[in-house]
């Protein structure tokens, strides 16, 4: 296979070289020490790493920063003050430039106003929020302040954010009247008010952004507007420190049960690793790049390297509200040109849809002052990863193709550019700092052409701290597999190629993975079941040519419930409106059965054979091995 030498002149100006691992290798805690001195201490820490609680890890124990300060005050002390933070450009076209003082002004109104509110350090705020300026706002509020943040994606219906809610103890929502959805404002505070219900909850407020003008239900004293409160605040406020493994915020993630799991995420660690990242993967430049990541506040990935990691290291950057097709296709690179974006950092679905859109759309544009592209979510094939090098990067651009996931905080396996030799589709090896193996189901390690599991088998600082409410399920999900040895098992296939660089294979377990969303069969299951035309379900991820992963369910039905198509329909509304609309089946097949073991374990491998059109797989486990003539013929 093919790799991509690292351009001299890229390598020349490069963040990143050789010695970068040389000295992660030679003093891994020192190499941390220097990466945590990125950052502004308040009080400088003097211990690195404190593993003696694992797997509950303590970095920069003893030391005390204030994210918040570090991602905004320090820029404007330094002179940054004028610098542009956030280019926000809103769907329906109109845009605001913020700077860093602009930003600095907001973060502390907003801090004030929370305050006024009764909230104090290690409270928890719930924001459902689309992407505007003002969501950002609220994560550094709430990190300046130290109350712990839950971002709920947007996206998520009323009984999933009530979930969320409940188990945080939320005292605050921040959220905004209504979202623009391809050009028609969309009702969003309603789904507040219906997650509320009559119920009684943890929340005491309310605060509503005003975004799109629709009218919304009001709560007199527990409702309160954003433009009557925080934007009349005042805008001073200083920051106070606190110790790095204060906690950031929590962020809800699918698991193989129906229950989403709240990992937690603490301050020092996290913003230490977020921030190298970004700086070494990216090649980013203060006060030269303008730096775009296309994901949402409400994923990880919006969390790390819009908010965080880009914020931490002085980033002017893109924050887009919209879809890439509104009004049509050329959005994304109407915006690239706009603003002369020179890294981009995307999902392989986006990537494969501009495919399919067709590469006249990219042409039509000058991408040319693009320089690095990044990738993350999902496996990229090669196919995409060489038309993304070649018609977003004109042939030349480097591609960093980034794995890592919301529990470990920040990118964990990556090229770096200017150093490595990257191969289309290859994640290619754990970053400085970092360390990873392939094993098998044992535990041996695996050598080249091996393919296995993958496991971090040292700490890092921006790993999770553990899942909120739930230490027993943290420990078991991830460190129970390979407890002998330490390990944490991530959840994904992994194979090391001849050359020793290695490959993710996709989940190992029953989460998929839909447009680089994670998504719990479980949870599907659960939300069809509910319906009371459903006996019982079962749902597998089926490969997808766009979405990397598509659902497919099969479900059995309660009496004589007929196979009518408005069923099906009426079952993949359900699933929307019970979980998200990204959640919705591609397929639903209604079977007179479904495959089990005979211990009564559903065998997704096989229904998984069935949804992608392939040969039966081993089926002598099964109690009844003729179901499948039945659900082949249903
Ligand atoms: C998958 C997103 C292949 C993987 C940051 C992981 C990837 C899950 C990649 C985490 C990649 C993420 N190549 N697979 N570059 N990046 N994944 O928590 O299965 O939303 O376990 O975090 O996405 O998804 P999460």
């Amino acid at each position: 296979m093919t790799s991509y030498l690292p351009a001299p002149e890229f390598a020349a100006q490069a963040n990143a070289d050789a010695s970068l691992s040389e000295r992660a290798r030679a003093d891994r805690d020192g190499f941390w020490a220097e990466q945590a001195n990125r950052l502004h201490w308040h009080t400088p820490f003097t211990e690195v790493l404190d593993w003696t609680d694992a797997p509950v890890a303590r970095w920069f124990g003893d030391g005390e920063l204030n994210v918040a300060y570090n991602c905004v005050d320090r820029h404007v002390i330094d002179g940054h003050g004028d610098q542009v933070a956030i280019h926000w450009e809103g769907e329906p076209g109109d845009s605001r430039a913020i700077t860093y003082a602009q930003l600095l002004d907001e973060v502390c109104r907003a801090a004030n106003t929370f305050t006024a509110l009764g909230l104090v350090a290690g409270d928890r705020v719930a924001i459902y929020m689309p992407m505007v300026p003002e969501a950002i706002v609220t994560m550094l509020a709430c990190a300046r302040l130290g109350l712990t943040h839950s971002v709920v994606f947007a996206g998520f219906s009323p009984t999933a954010l009530r979930q969320r809610v409940d188990d945080a103890e939320a005292r605050l929502i921040v959220t905004t009247d209504g979202q623009w959805r391809r050009g028609k404002p969309a009702a969003l505070k309603y789904a507040v008010d219906e997650a509320l219900g009559s119920d009684p909850s943890s929340v005491e407020h309310v605060l509503v952004v005003r975004r799109v003008g629709l009218d919304v239900p009001w709560t007199e004293v527990r409702d309160l507007w954003w433009d009557e409160t925080v934007s009349v605040a005042s805008p001073s406020h200083e920051a106070q420190a606190f110790p790095a493994e204060h906690p950031l915020f929590i962020l809800y993630t699918s698991g193989t049960t129906g229950k989403p799991k709240g990992i937690l995420h603490t301050t020092g660690g996290y913003l230490t690793q977020t921030a190298y990242t970004h700086h070494n993967v990216f090649d980013h430049k203060a006060g030269h790049d303008i730096y775009w990541c296309t994901a949402d506040i409400g994923w990880v990935t919006g969390h790390s390297y819009i908010v965080y990691g880009p914020l931490a290291n002085r980033a002017t950057q893109v924050v887009y509200e919209g879809t890439p097709n509104f009004p049509d296709e050329h959005r994304h690179f109407e915006i690239i040109e706009k603003y002369g974006v020179t890294i981009y950092y995307t999902a392989p679905t986006l990537i494969r849809t501009f495919m399919k859109w067709g590469r006249e759309i990219p042409d039509a544009h000058d991408l040319s002052t693009l320089r690095v592209l990044g990738s993350v979510g999902e496996p990229i094939n090669p196919e995409a990863w060489r038309w993304y090098r070649d018609v977003f990067g004109a042939d030349n651009t480097p591609i960093v193709d980034t794995w890592w996931q919301t529990e470990t905080g920040a990118i964990m396996i990556a090229p770096l550019p200017g150093v490595t030799a990257a191969k289309p589709g290859a994640a290619m090896g754990p970053l400085p700092g970092i360390s990873a193996r392939v094993v098998d189901d044992n535990g041996t390690t695996l050598g080249h052409g091996e393919s296995g599991l993958l496991v971090l088998d040292q700490p890092w600082p921006s790993m999770l701290r553990g899942i909120w409410n739930d230490m027993d399920r943290y420990r078991e999900t991830y460190w129970q597999r390979f407890a002998s040895d330490g390990w944490y098992f991530a959840g994904d296939g992994a194979k090391l190629d001849d050359d020793g660089d290695l490959w993710i294979l996709g989940r190992v377990d029953d989460v998929m993975n839909v447009s680089g969303h994670r998504i719990s069969t479980a949870e599907v299951e659960s939300a069809l079941v509910g319906h009371p035309a459903v006996a019982e379900a079962a749902v597998v991820g089926a490969s997808d040519e766009t979405t990397g992963q598509g659902i497919v369910a099969f479900v059995i039905l309660t009496g004589s419930a007929t196979t009518a198509d408005a069923l099906v329909s009426e079952l993949k509304a359900a699933v929307s409106l019970e979980i998200s609309p990204i959640a919705r089946p591609r397929e639903i097949h209604i079977v007179p059965e479904l495959p089990k073991t005979r211990s009564g374990k559903i065998m997704r491998r096989l229904l998984r054979d069935v949804a992608e059109g392939r040969e039966l797989g081993d089926t002598s486990t099964l109690v009844d091995p003729t179901v499948f003539e039945a659900i082949a013929t249903a």
